[in-house]
């Protein structure tokens, strides 16, 4: 049997990059995964494969049919009959998935990192580590890392199938949905129902809550609400759904809004109302692999399970199901194991959502923080007074600070409006440094560019903004 000093078992974001760590700080690394698409492995996970980045690529170019369909016009530019080959556009997506997920397969080759395609099951404890059967092959680790990641969760009334979709399904309309129907306004129903609606569907969102984006700030779900509906979505809050039927035609859901039972009829219907742990087929109870009330396998703060030499990361331990929060355990974990302090800061992960207009935050919400007892102070400046902004055309949203009143130390930075993921880029850099707003806002920013929106509400939050 070939052993290693580390065998992880899943390929997303947070296992191959724990695998490339491990590998590079001279640890014998495999990867064992079992993703498949088009029938053949494909690393990456959810992320690279049916998550962030086929769904950014459809945003993007559903983004530029609308730019080209309704907004060229403004800017001096005549377009007459812009049409969407649906066909190209996805098979664009799939290129793009292509070779990333083929990136990875070389990254491994590159540090040496034996790679397994098929499932990673945990069987017994031996002398010297555990046995895993890699896809059909008993191999003795050292050390596992479980980085298995998490799968869609189905509503018990419309389980997936024939017009009821999850990720993979809305990524994958083989024609624009007249009518489509959303139940869930989170990060997927809003950047999917996107794409949707731009390429020509009629999209309506069914929230079980009163209100939506309740992690972010309060101005910024205000805002969002306008904009989104401006674009003709179509938001029902604190609906309660008691059926979903569908036949070829398509689905029927059934719910009450404010004590009002509704009929709507979708041709197609994304279910997105958040994601759970994947366990399935990892011997967890068979070894004894403590999970918690929700099926969370359970770490410490040093991604330590229950079982010694068992390390869990990314999805499958719960918190934020990010991609660069998995990426910065799979780092940590690997240096840990390398007899390096790994640490992961997890007051300061960035959130953003690729809709249009973006939203991004990185730190606590006006609200978070006085809830902590903190007295604060806050600046907001609006993209409509900053000059890039409306060169663009798109001076929608504004950026709000929000630091401690008495030290001023920077206590998070939230913002929509146009290219906001990457203006919160230098927010984490500042907070990782434990900037003041005054830091930021003394802090040089090349104009004519976005960013001095940033700036400007830094200065906001000192009563002192030069262009407002
Ligand atoms: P996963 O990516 O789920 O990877 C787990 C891997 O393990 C999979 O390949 C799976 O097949 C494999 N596996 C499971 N069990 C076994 C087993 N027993 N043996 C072998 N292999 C196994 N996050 C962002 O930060 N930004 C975004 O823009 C973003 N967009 C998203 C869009 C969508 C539509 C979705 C669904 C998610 C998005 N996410 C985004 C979330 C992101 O995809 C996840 O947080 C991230 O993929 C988690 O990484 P992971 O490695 O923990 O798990
Ligand atoms: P989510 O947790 O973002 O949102 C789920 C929504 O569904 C919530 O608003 C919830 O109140 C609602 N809901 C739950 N049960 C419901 C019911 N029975 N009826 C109606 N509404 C109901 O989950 P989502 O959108 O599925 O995304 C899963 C995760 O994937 C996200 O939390 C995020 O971690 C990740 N993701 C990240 C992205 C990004 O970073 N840009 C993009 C897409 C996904």
């Amino acid at each position: 049997m070939d052993s290693y000093d580390v065998v992880v078992i899943g390929g997303g974001p947070a296992g191959y990059v724990a695998a490339i760590r491990a590998a590079q700080l001279g640890l014998k690394t495999a990867c064992v995964d079992a993703f498949e698409r088009g029938g053949k492995a494909s690393l990456g996970g959810t992320c690279l494969n049916v998550g962030c980045i086929p769904s950014k690529a459809m945003l993007d170019s559903s983004e530029k049919f609308e730019m080209i369909s309704h907004e060229a016009q403004e800017h001096g530019i005549e377009v007459t009959g812009a049409s969407v080959n649906l066909e190209k556009m996805l098979a664009r997506k799939a290129g793009v998935v292509d070779k990333l997920t083929g990136g990875i397969a070389y990254l491994f080759k590159k540090n040496k990192v034996t790679s397994f395609f098929g499932l990673g099951k945990l069987v017994r404890q031996e002398e010297g580590g555990w046995v895993v059967d890699a896809a059909g092959t008993e191999v003795l680790a050292k050390n596992v890392i479980v980085a298995t990641g998490s799968s869609p969760r189905a509503l018990p009334l419309a389980p997936f199938g024939g017009h009821i979709v999850e990720n993979s399904g809305a990524l994958a309309f083989d024609a624009v949905p007249g009518k489509l129907g959303v139940i869930g306004a989170g990060v997927i129903g809003l950047e999917l129902g996107s794409v949707w609606r731009r390429l020509g569907a009629q999209v309506t969102v069914l929230e079980a809550l009163p209100g939506f984006l309740m992690a972010a700030d309060a101005a910024i779900g205000k805002e969002a609400l306008k904009q989104f509906q401006k674009q003709g979505l179509e938001f029902h809050f604190g609906v309660n759904i008691s059926a979903v039927t569908q036949d070829d035609a398509g689905v029927s859901v059934t719910y009450t809004e404010k004590d009002q039972e509704v009929t709507a009829t979708f041709d197609k219907l994304i279910v997105s109302i958040g994601r759970v742990p994947h366990t399935a087929g990892l011997g967890a109870e068979a070894v004894g692999l403590g999970l918690d009330a929700r099926g969370f396998v359970q770490v410490d703060s040093h991604y330590r399970t229950n079982l010694p030499g068992i390390y869990a990361i990314g999805d499958v331990i719960g918190g934020a199901m990010l991609a660069h929060k998995a990426e910065e355990e799979g780092v940590a974990v690997a240096e840990m194991l390398a007899g390096q302090a790994g640490h992961v800061n997890y007051d300061v992960i960035p959130w953003v959502i690729y809709t249009s207009p973006e939203i991004a935050w990185a730190g606590l919400t006006e609200q978070g923080a006085k809830d902590k007892g903190l007295t604060v102070k806050t600046g907001q400046f609006p993209f409509s007074a900053n000059g890039r902004a409306l060169g663009h055309g798109d001076p929608r949203g504004f950026v709000k600070v929000v630091a401690d009143a008495d030290t001023d130390r920077l206590l998070g930075v939230h913002m929509i409006g146009p290219n906001v993921s990457e203006l919160i880029g230098e927010i984490v850099a500042l907070m990782e440094f434990g900037a003041s707003s005054e830091d930021l806002a003394r802090t040089v920013h090349a104009h004519p560019t976005l960013s001095e929106v940033v700036k400007e509400a830094a200065l906001a939050a000192d009563k002192r903004a030069l262009h407002m």
